[in-house]
């Protein structure tokens, strides 16, 4: 069979990359969203330094998890107040990013509630009017610059809706390692897992294929030997590239396959129990691997590429280096019973993302 993989972004990454922001933008009006602490570390004005007259608009109050209840606002005002930027930047974790994918995509009339009507059928949408967006992540983890795929959450209703658009690939991607360095211990931790979790989704998933997962296998062993590493080791510059590195690799690999049960289980921990995304989708992950283990031999041999050829180690080794994080791996652990999680994972094989394991057809 005849493998495809397709990934439109334009990927810079390096050491310093941030300053292509100003080749890249000639000529025109930019907006940026940014992450809040941003202004405190002195970045804004950075930015601000960089881009001169062409920065015409800001925004800095992005919350984590970018939710309705905020974002309908903050749409609106960008819709009225820079109609006429070409280009948003964003910079900052996943809910930066995935705020810019939400704002860029524009209604008839400029309500948020208009674009929540569209995502609600789930289906794809030709958007009236749309914005370019240049992508370029503080944390190593989502991946979201090299992904068309924006999360917005509606805590409210103990609902999330999936934005995916041609629009909403990232034009360009900047991954400059040189962010990454103020990202505190936690975040550090949680994101670093988002990305192995991408990594091991994208290969028990029935859209692997050999380019994924070459990807995918590359970005495992890079954030097992590293993160651990980086967790003592905070302002190790070459620790953070090392890891930047990874969560790009994880973000191709999952930008063409998307995600699977682990993903899946996670939206209803966090949605119920409040788990931070990155721990959400992680602390499952040696349960999910046993699940997957043996399903598809072509999938089998890959994991096994990395984790040898003995699941009962292979799953011990993912248990002790979740540990070793100060992650558990047990639901009980976050307070799920035994039984409320036999239903979370049924529930989760069902989901849209849940389907695409390979383990689903069997459950
Ligand atoms: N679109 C995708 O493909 C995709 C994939 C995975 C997750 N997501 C979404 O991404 C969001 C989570 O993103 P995240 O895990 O990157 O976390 P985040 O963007 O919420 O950031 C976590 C915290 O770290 C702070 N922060 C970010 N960069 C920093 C820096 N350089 N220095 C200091 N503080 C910094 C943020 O302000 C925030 O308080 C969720 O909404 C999730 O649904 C999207």
């Amino acid at each position: 069979m005849t493998a495809r993989f397709h990934n439109p972004v334009d990927t810079r990454y390096g050491y310093g990359s941030l300053k292509e922001l100003v080749s890249l933008t000639e000529g025109q009006n930019v907006a940026l969203v940014i992450f809040p602490e941003a202004r405190g570390l002195g970045l804004v004005d950075r930015i601000q330094g960089l881009l001169g007259d062409r920065l015409v608009y800001i925004i800095e109050d992005v919350q984590p998890n970018p939710d309705v209840a905020q974002l309908r606002s903050t749409y609106e005002r960008f819709w009225r107040d820079a109609a006429d930027c070409e280009t948003v930047i964003a910079v900052g974790g996943g809910s930066a990013i995935d705020t810019a994918k939400a704002l860029i995509v524009g209604t008839e009339t400029g309500t948020f509630d208009e674009l929540l009507a569209l995502l609600a059928t789930g289906k794809a949408f030709e958007p009236a009017r749309s914005k370019a967006l240049i992508a370029a992540p503080t944390t190593a983890g989502t991946g979201s610059e090299v992904t068309p795929w924006a999360t917005i959450w509606d805590s409210g209703s103990q609902k999330k809706y999936s934005l995916h658009l041609d629009c909403t690939w990232p034009k360009v991607a900047i991954i400059d390692p040189e962010l990454m360095l103020t990202v505190p211990a936690g975040v550090t931790v949680s994101t670093g897992l988002d990305a192995l979790s991408h990594a091991l989704e994208s290969i028990w998933n029935i859209n692997a294929n050999p380019v994924s997962d070459n990807f995918a296998i590359s970005a495992i062993r890079d954030i097992l030997e590293c993160l651990p590493q980086l967790y003592r080791d905070l302002s190790n510059k070459e620790l953070r590239s090392r890891m930047a590195l990874a969560a790009l690799k994880a973000g191709m690999a999952f930008s063409n396959t998307k995600t699977a049960l682990a993903h899946s289980i996670s939206y209803e921990m966090t949605l119920r129990y409040g788990l931070p995304h990155g721990i959400a989708c992680s602390f499952t992950l040696p349960l999910v691997l046993g699940l997957a283990w043996g399903q598809d031999e072509a999938r089998d041999r890959t994991l096994q590429q990395v984790f040898g050829c003995d699941l009962i180690t292979a799953q011990s080794q993912l248990r002790a280096f979740l540990h070793a994080l100060q992650v558990k791996t047990e639901f009980t652990d976050y307070g799920v019973s035994a039984k409320e999680a036999e239903e979370i994972i049924a529930f989760a094989m069902q989901g849209a993302r849940g389907k695409n394991f390979i383990g689903s057809q069997a459950a």
